[in-house]
């Protein structure tokens, strides 16, 4: 074959190839024909985490069946160890994955994870536990997906004060003129908890209602935990419990299960979450909770798997995803009541 033969041969090849992978992925080692997305996520047992995981599988078969790109998403969890978390970056790292994706265990250590990345120029796609700000800009292909907690809270606010708007005694249960609540928080630290506690109350407040706060505390987003914080506060409090507000659906659940399980439940407190969950939006179905915020675990999901894919093949941003200073995507909350109950439980 002479030389000119032999280079179209290749030319040919690899045109070809770049063609049936759908996605032209290049790493330095050349052509490949697999996209290779990691991802770890801080507990896997995590009711919003799982089902954004499930959402992120799904969106991954839909690419692959339509692109003919093998897809391989590998999700794994750190059992809430930053240090853990970091070993599997860095076998990621090792194990030439072309994207990154990572729901931190610890929010203030990201920058020891970009830098990381940067070194074998990655791109990481931080996830639902925000970063600092800093950190993110430490590198150009470094970004945050999730949604603005603040908004979540003002929306949570808003759900109380319709209601009470429309009906003042199914919230003021004593007709004090004064909402007596309780605030189960999530976990120290994280973003959601800290916006969305001062956010709820803020709202009620700037909308003219008066509000005494008779206890709050954390109850680490669990149900469990939420369960068991009621219970005290039940004993201690009583029928003065007007309004339970939750940082999320899970908590607010704990808080339904104690009430079910105690005299308040012949009369019991409007609860609200945030998330809308399966079992969050059931609840809302039978009555027990009052309304809660669409987290959007199914639009973060299509946004980070967009995200992914395209700079897996080196694409940089595509179209579907709108980015905020360079590094951000947020998706709006929404509210959920028995109203527009119907549209989220299909
Ligand atoms: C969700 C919680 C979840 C937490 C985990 C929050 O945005 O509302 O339900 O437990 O993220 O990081």
């Amino acid at each position: 074959m002479n030389r000119r033969i032999f280079f179209t041969t290749v030319l040919l090849a690899v045109l070809l190839c770049s063609l049936s992978c759908g996605c032209g992925a290049e790493k330095s080692s050349g052509q490949i024909q697999n996209v290779k997305i990691g991802v770890s996520v801080y507990r896997k047992d995590d009711t919003f985490v799982s089902s954004l995981c499930t959402d992120l599988e799904n969106d991954a078969k839909a690419k692959e069946t339509e692109s003919g790109t093998k897809i391989n998403l590998n999700i794994v969890e750190s059992q809430s160890s930053q240090a853990l978390q970091n070993d599997q970056v860095d076998s990621f790292l090792s194990g030439n994955y072309n994207v990154i994706c990572v729901n931190m265990v610890d929010r203030t250590a990201a920058a020891v994870i970009v830098d990381k990345a940067k070194k074998e120029n990655v791109p990481v796609i931080f996830f639902n536990r925000e970063p600092v700000e800093e950190d993110l800009r430490m590198w150009s292909e470094a970004y945050y997906v999730g949604a603005d907690a603040a908004q979540s809270c003002t929306l949570q606010g808003e759900i109380i004060q319709n209601a009470y708007r429309k009906d003042p005694r199914s919230i003021d249960r004593n007709g004090d003129g004064v909402i007596q609540y309780v605030i189960l928080e999530g976990e120290q630290g994280h973003q959601d908890a800290l916006l969305r506690t001062e956010y709820s109350v803020k709202k009620l407040v700037d909308s003219g209602l008066k509000v005494e706060k008779l206890a709050d505390d954390t109850a680490n987003w669990q149900r469990a935990q939420g369960a068991a914080k009621m219970t005290q506060w039940i004993q201690k409090f009583g029928k003065r419990i007007e309004v339970v507000l939750c940082n999320n659906d899970d908590m607010a659940l704990g808080a339904i299960d104690a009430v079910r399980e105690s005299p308040l439940k012949s009369n019991a407190p409007a609860v609200v979450g945030v998330d809308g969950t399966r079992p969050g939006l059931e609840a809302i179905r039978d009555g027990s909770m009052l309304g809660t915020v669409l987290n959007d675990a199914s639009q973060q999901a299509k946004a980070i798997f967009d995200l992914s894919y395209s700079l897996a093949c080196g694409k940089g941003v595509p179209g579907s995803v709108k980015l905020t200073s360079g590094h951000y995507v947020k998706i709006p909350y929404r509210i959920v009541t028995k109203e527009n109950l119907a549209k989220y439980l299909s």
